[in-house]
């Protein structure tokens, strides 16, 4: 029989905050848990939708290295932006939190604790890379070396994108480190491991119990349990120093592993959220708890956190986990080093308004069974020949119509005809339909289900011109009127989920309130007399010059620099004229482009003994947001010169890459103050 449950805890995987979100984000989980937790609302469900950033772990200290600055830096940055663009793309989320917080490392550490207190855990020494120059423990993706497989020179310690395999440090030929350049040493280090090898019985019983997962989901699980040597004990700490304290004696410089603590950070949002009664949705049986992922995910959510909840008792344990598959652009896989992607702050900068063409683009097009690809060319006629042409144009049909025949009132509809009868029948069972295939997270189902809605709207209005018939049976256009509107009413609620702002537009022109999804099994939602207000477009056309430029934006991968051909070195100076310069270190405070240039940043650095107006020839090469905070070297006694109308007084030190790129020169520390000397 199948559970009743009372309250649903929807969770969707905390993004890395050490990059923007981009599409494939976006479809692999935020857009269909965002669907299903609307729907669920709309229900009238106890349900509560849980999301954060994950701010520990290796990508966030890497991208502090590329950027040179703190960890601390990079999450609160893009903590914020990743938060901002989902808010304004609509996914509603009752809590965006972040696993830097202290409740979440009260929360981490706590449940750590526990399985430690009841010797979950087994404590084992093994080899692991050292810089000993950096003076730390190297994380997989530290290392560099050859790969064993194909040679490729820059392989990771953890996977060589070249051919794909999955390594470990150890396999790579000339390992070097990353962090200094220098060759890594093998040093013996004691970490903390949960046995997933002992575990693997109860957590085969738990998969097994649940055969109603995605296929994909199921299938990977099982394939992992069930070939070689089966599950692997995997540490639960690791040596870095970016991430929450182990909470033991003698693990000095030790942090729990980010995949330890990320999934954790559900109980720590939820709390967060509802601290009085978090309780219910994770320790209660009639909760239920569902992750949406991706599928990179899949072992963490299905294998890890799971075992960690049942060995600690007293939660719930994941109900489901629907998981899709990648999405790709143009063909090519999403990579966000070769900025071959669509960042969702971007697309809301360039499409204003437009959250829902893509919320509709992306779900038509999820990768719900296998991966899929993002093309500009499907964006676009996704929203001209469906949203545009269907859905659009037959709600602006019946409005303007409305407005011509009746002045905006809602006819009455009288006597129905067998095909009145049919359309009418059909637009109640609307609701239960799309209902079952979100229920089963068939999510582009679901979506194309309520664009049958539209459809069943469009072809009746074709079918029963009533432009044609109002001069001569104007009792029988007030009944076909009054169906459309009801199926106009009825598509605001049923596209909540999928085009929430679209259903609000739509709603308003309704004049419509106080209605939700179970409304939508009655077809006489407006009644007769209800005056709706003025038509608007729900869709506007999107033009080829619009796709053009966002393919065009595309960046294509970089070639391959060739080897830099340096410049000879200039003729001798003597130490006495280099001495007259005053070269120091400074911070960019602020960086805003100079009008009418395309060119120039005027600057505002923190030199250490003032601040002061700085104008660089780098706006072609940074974007003013990006450099905040970026440490540089200033010649600051450079004859001050106005520039643009600016006076600028000095000149920050740049070095020229191969293509005549300008770029920062990132120091390999900065442990230094703003105002140091540079000799
Ligand atoms: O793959 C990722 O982006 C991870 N940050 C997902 C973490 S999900 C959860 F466990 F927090
Ligand atoms: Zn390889």
């Amino acid at each position: 029989m199948k559970k009743e449950f009372k309250r649903t805890l929807v969770t969707a995987a905390l993004p890395y905050a050490n990059g923007p979100v981009h599409i494939g984000h976006i479809a692999g989980c935020y857009l269909p848990s965002d669907i299903y937790c609307r729907f669920l609302r709309g229900k009238g469900a106890d349900v509560k939708f849980i999301c954060g950033s994950d701010e520990h772990g290796v990508p966030i200290t890497i991208k502090a290295k590329k950027e040179n600055t703190t960890p601390q830096a990079v999450v609160d940055k893009y903590h914020k932006m990743m938060g901002d663009a989902f808010k304004e793309f609509g996914i509603s989320f009752d809590v965006y939190s972040r696993t830097s917080s202290k409740i979440h490392a009260e929360t981490a550490s706590a449940i750590f604790r526990e399985l430690y207190d009841k010797g979950i855990f087994t404590e084992k020494e093994t080899e692991q890379y050292y810089d000993e120059t950096a003076k730390q423990f190297l994380a997989d993706r530290y290392i560099t070396g050859t790969c064993p497989r194909c040679s490729n020179p820059n392989a990771y310690g953890d996977q060589c994108e070249k051919c794909g395999s999955s390594l470990n440090a150890t396999d790579l030929i000339q390992p070097k480190s990353a962090l200094s350049g220098s060759t890594p040493v093998l040093r013996k280090t004691k970490n903390w491991f949960l046995p997933l090898d002992q575990l693997q019985p109860k957590i085969k019983a738990y998969i097994s119990s649940h055969k109603e997962w995605k296929p994909n989901v199921y299938g990977q699980c099982m394939s992992w349990m069930e070939s070689g040597e089966g599950l692997q004990p995997r540490a639960m700490t690791r040596d870095l120093d970016w991430g929450i304290p182990v909470p033991v004696e003698g693990a000095n410089g030790k942090v729990l592993y980010v995949w330890f603590d990320a999934p954790i950070g559900y109980i720590s949002a939820t709390k967060e959220l509802l601290p009085d009664t978090w309780e219910q949705y994770w320790k209660s049986d009639d909760s239920r708890l569902i992750h949406f992922i991706g599928k990179d995910n899949i072992v963490f959510h299905c294998i890890i956190f799971p075992s960690v909840l049942m060995e600690h008792g007293g939660f719930v344990l994941p109900d489901n986990v629907p998981a899709n598959e990648f999405l790709n652009l143009e063909g090519d896989k999403i990579s966000t080093s070769r900025n071959w992607a669509v960042w969702l702050h971007e697309y809301l900068e360039d499409f204003k308004g437009k959250q829902d063409v893509l919320r509709y683009v992306l779900c038509a097009n999820a990768p719900e069974t296998k991966d899929n690809d993002f093309t500009w060319k499907d964006f676009q006629t996704r929203n001209n020949s469906e949203l545009v042409a269907i859905f659009g144009n037959f709600v602006n049909r019946a409005l303007v119509l409305t407005h011509k025949f009746y002045n905006g009132s809602v006819p009455s509809a009288d006597i129905y005809t067998k095909e009145d009868l049919l359309v009418l029948e059909e637009l109640a069972g609307a609701p239960d339909k799309i209902a079952a295939s979100i229920e089963q997270f068939r999510f582009r189902e679901a979506l194309s289900e309520l664009m049958n809605v539209a459809r069943l709207g469009n072809k009746y209005l074709a079918d029963t011109e009533p432009w044609k018939l109002i001069k001569t049976d104007p009792a029988r256009v007030n009944t076909i009127m009054n169906v459309a509107l009801q199926i106009c009413a009825n598509l605001a609620l049923l596209c909540e989920p999928f085009l929430p702002f679209t259903a609000k537009k739509l709603a308003g022109m309704l004049n419509l309130s106080a209605l939700s999804w179970n409304d939508a099994t009655k077809t006489d939602n407006l009644s007769a007399g209800h005056t709706i207000n003025k038509e608007e477009l729900l869709f506007e056309k999107i033009e080829d010059a619009a796709v053009e430029t966002q393919i065009a934006k595309l960046k294509k991968p970089e070639p391959i620099a060739e080897p830099t051909t340096s410049k000879p070195v200039k003729e001798a100076t003597t130490f006495d004229e280099f001495s007259k310069m005053d070269i120091r270190t400074a911070t960019i405070l602020e960086a805003a482009v100079v009008p009418k240039t395309d060119k120039l940043l005027k600057l505002l650095l923190d030199t250490g003994v003032d601040q002061r107006t700085v104008v660089s020839g780098i706006a072609q090469y940074y974007k003013p947001e990006n450099i905040i905070g970026q440490k540089v070297c200033l010649l600051a006694n450079l004859e001050p010169r106005k520039i643009k109308g600016i006076e600028s007084k000095g000149m920050i030190l740049m070095a020229e890459n191969e293509k005549g790129e300008l770029c920062f020169v990132s120091p390999i520390t900065t442990d230094f103050s703003n105002g140091s000397m540079v000799k």
